[in-house]
């Protein structure tokens, strides 16, 4: 459906207000990432699992449902998850090709984790999902024997595809040539079936929520840190996964959802809003990091550790006048997914911003640095951008008034939803269903908050 978003026809008291408590059901937002890894991990581990705070959206409904095609029970028990698994080795041969919808978590990790079973997978996904680049995890799964194969035969880099590995899977010790926190946990993920150590060494981590999600669930992992590069290693085989049972995981709420509220927060006046339980993983907090560098109005409380190892706390925002930013390259991975939504506020606020490092926005759900290049210019503020840069010059009075193509990318649709609010002219959204994939509640938040004033 189209979507409309303009700003609060009096323009005067129309910032974001309230508080979300960490029960507040309606206002759910647990980390996409995390949600992920606890239904694949659970459905490894033999017994039964307790997700509690799990995100119920598209995108993890992909890795649900193939949990469930291998002989996975998952229920609700209240507001929680309960996952019954009969363990990984005793994990079924999927009947039917896995839909793996917009997700490329879904897709990439499944990919290592289902190499271990022996059994021949076949996998689609949707438009956007079947052009994002596969030989980024295919290659190091081929090295360590598992067998794929494409429509025409030759080794894919696109969905639909095939693939069966041969257990024990060879061991393998790999550097990423970029930094993916998918390539990493693909590896890691089939490195538990491999007769071995397998390591995957990165130049600049990536965020680290399999590494801690497997310590939870008991499996040993060794972290070393040789010549600049940071290495994870894993020891597989059936003895390792046998000892995998289950537990109980706590997922917070998604920074990376979290951001959107920060940023409409931020740029529009008389906000002042709280959030309680954000996930604040140091290998995903970059956005405060440069959100408080741009002279954002935040304060974090830390809590402490959920169960599943992450990190936790409550952030307060209020309303503030942002500042030109410039952010340097290393700190692209800690904040991967968060450039659409920074570059609204960079729109927003005074003087240039620089953002470097990008290169792979372009192999995200969309190609982001063109999408946002094209919706911030349409909407009449001055960017350029490089192979792997952005520069985007804010101004105060943002004219809008264009259509925003989103091509099934959510977090376009997100961004330009707020920039929206702001704008003189109102932007349209082309189609909104995207935002179910990550944030199914987007628009039903956005308008409870905007109206509690
Ligand atoms: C994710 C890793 C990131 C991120 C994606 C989720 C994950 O991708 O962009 O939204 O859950 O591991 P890359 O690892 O490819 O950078």
């Amino acid at each position: 459906m189209k979507l409309i978003s303009q700003r609060d026809a009096n323009g005067e008291k129309n910032g974001l207000r309230g508080t979300l408590g960490k029960n507040d059901k309606a206002a759910s937002m647990g980390d996409k990432s995390i949600s992920h890894r606890a239904l694949m991990f659970a459905g490894m581990a033999r017994g039964t699992s307790r997700i509690t705070g799990l995100l119920e959206s598209e995108d993890t409904q992909r890795t649900q449902k193939t949990m469930a095609a291998m002989g996975v029970m998952v229920k609700k028990d209240g507001d929680d998850y309960l996952v019954e698994s009969p363990g990984f080795l005793a994990l079924r041969q999927p009947k039917e090709p896995l839909d793996m919808g917009n997700s490329g978590t879904s897709a990439r990790l499944l990919m290592g984790m289902l190499s271990g079973t022996g059994h021949h997978v076949s996998m689609f996904g949707d438009e956007s999902l079947s052009k994002r680049p596969m030989k980024r995890v295919i290659g190091p799964l081929s090295n360590m024997g598992v067998e794929f194969t494409g429509s025409d035969n030759a080794l894919p880099n696109f969905l639909p595809l095939s693939f069966r590995g041969r257990p024990p899977l060879i061991p393998l010790d790999y550097t990423l040539p970029v930094a993916s926190a998918q390539i990493k946990s693909a590896i890691l993920l089939a490195g538990l079936s491999a007769m071995g150590d397998t390591t995957v060494w990165e130049h600049n981590i990536s965020r680290d929520h399999t590494e801690r999600m497997l310590a939870l669930f008991g499996v040993p992992l060794r972290e070393t840190i040789k010549d600049n590069l940071r290495g994870v290693t894993i020891g597989g085989g059936t003895a390792v996964l046998e000892k995998i049972t289950g537990k109980n995981i706590n997922v917070p709420r998604d920074i990376s959802s979290v951001a959107f509220l920060l940023v409409a927060a931020s740029i529009l006046p008389d906000s002042d809003l709280t959030i309680e339980n954000v996930g604040l993983n140091p290998t995903r907090d970059g956005i405060i990091e440069t959100l408080l560098e741009m002279g954002a109005a935040i304060t974090i409380d830390y809590d402490g550790f959920a169960a599943g190892g992450e990190p936790t706390g409550t952030i307060r925002v209020k309303s503030a006048a942002l500042q030109g930013i410039t952010t340097p390259p290393d700190r692209a991975p800690r904040m991967i997914d968060e450039y659409p939504i920074l570059s609204i506020a960079a729109a927003c606020a005074t003087g240039v911003s620089l953002f470097q490092g990008l290169e792979e926005l372009r192999v995200k759900e969309s190609n982001r640095l063109a999408a946002i290049a094209t919706g911030l210019s349409g909407a009449g503020v001055a960017v350029k951008t490089g192979d792997d840069w952005l520069e985007i010059t804010g101004q105060k009075n943002i004219r809008g008034g264009n259509v925003i193509a989103t091509n099934l990318d959510h977090r376009i649709a997100m961004s330009f939803y707020i920039l929206g609010l702001v704008c003189q002219e109102a932007i349209t959204i082309d189609d909104d269903r995207s935002i179910a994939t990550s944030f199914p509640n987007f628009l039903s938040l956005m308008s409870r908050l905007l109206n509690e004033q």
